[in-house]
């Protein structure tokens, strides 16, 4: 079925200029979709990402957004539509994270992280269902710890799980459009992200939780993030939990 391949398809990946969105953008510009690279900090690595793709024969525009404020959301959209003329795919990778515990967390940085974590995921969510075109795929990342009881990540674990019911509200009301939602929620992963929560101890702890010793790897995540946007499109409303097996539910 032609609506579930990605050739000519307009994507947009939220995050989508370095570590996970990074390797995405380019394997969506290389199964031939445009991509529109979202960074928000990162000018370099969204500049590095977009240039990659175009060298390699694809198309790909950057735009920068605090995803946080819902007007900077929609304007990633805007940007899809004015460049490429709409959007298929959504891709929201976006995420902080933070290991401290519940008394010693301060509002500041609850509102921060459930600003970038529960916030803009949800608007993110909204603003995919009123711009995609039918039969368009809605993928947002969550975390393996949705699927685990331990201390430190409770504005972290907090502010990823309501995601979950965004994902099945979403599918529901976007289904009549052929429109799917999911959550796709990976094991502890070897990108910057991780390391600076965690002490070595505790990084081999999470390696040995997971067939083979090892952490998740974002080329096992972005696999599956593809299936979901082409031949998985059955899928929806659904957190997966792509992570060697670290936790499960
Ligand atoms: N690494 C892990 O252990 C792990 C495990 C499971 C799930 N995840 C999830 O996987 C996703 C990708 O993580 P990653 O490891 O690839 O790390 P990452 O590249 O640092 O991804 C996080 C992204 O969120 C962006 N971001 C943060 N605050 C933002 C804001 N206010 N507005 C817009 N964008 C903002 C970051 O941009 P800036 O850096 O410029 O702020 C970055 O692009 C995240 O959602 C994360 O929660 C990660």
């Amino acid at each position: 079925m032609a609506e579930n391949t990605l050739r000519d398809k307009v994507a947009v990946v939220a995050g989508g200029e370095k570590n996970l969105g990074g390797l995405l953008s380019r394997t969506f510009a290389e199964s031939g979709a445009k991509v529109v690279v979202h960074y928000h900090s990162s000018a370099s690595d969204a500049e590095q990402t977009v240039q990659a793709i175009q060298e390699a024969g694809g198309q790909a525009v950057s735009v920068q957004g605090d995803l946080t404020k819902v007007a900077d959301v929609r304007r990633l959209f805007d940007t899809a539509v004015d460049t490429y003329g709409g959007a298929d795919v959504a891709v929201n990778t976006t995420g902080m994270v933070l290991r401290k515990p519940i008394l010693e967390t301060t509002e500041e940085e609850y509102d921060r992280m459930f600003g970038i974590n529960a916030k803009a995921a949800y608007f993110f969510i909204q603003e995919a269902g009123r711009r995609l075109n039918d039969h368009g795929k809605i993928i947002s990342l969550g975390t393996s710890l949705l699927a685990a009881f331990t201390d430190g990540y409770s504005t972290y674990a907090g502010g990823k799980a309501p995601l979950e019911h965004f994902t099945r509200a979403a599918a529901k009301e976007f289904a009549d459009r052929g429109i799917s939602v999911n959550t796709v929620a990976p094991g502890p992963m070897d990108t910057p992200f991780f390391y600076p929560q965690e002490t070595p101890e505790r990084v081999e702890f999470h390696k040995s939780q997971a067939m083979g010793n090892q952490l998740t790897h974002i080329e096992d995540i972005v696999p599956v993030i593809r299936f979901l946007a082409t031949e998985g499109w059955w899928f929806t409303g659904q957190t997966m939990f792509p992570n060697g097996g670290y936790t499960t539910r």
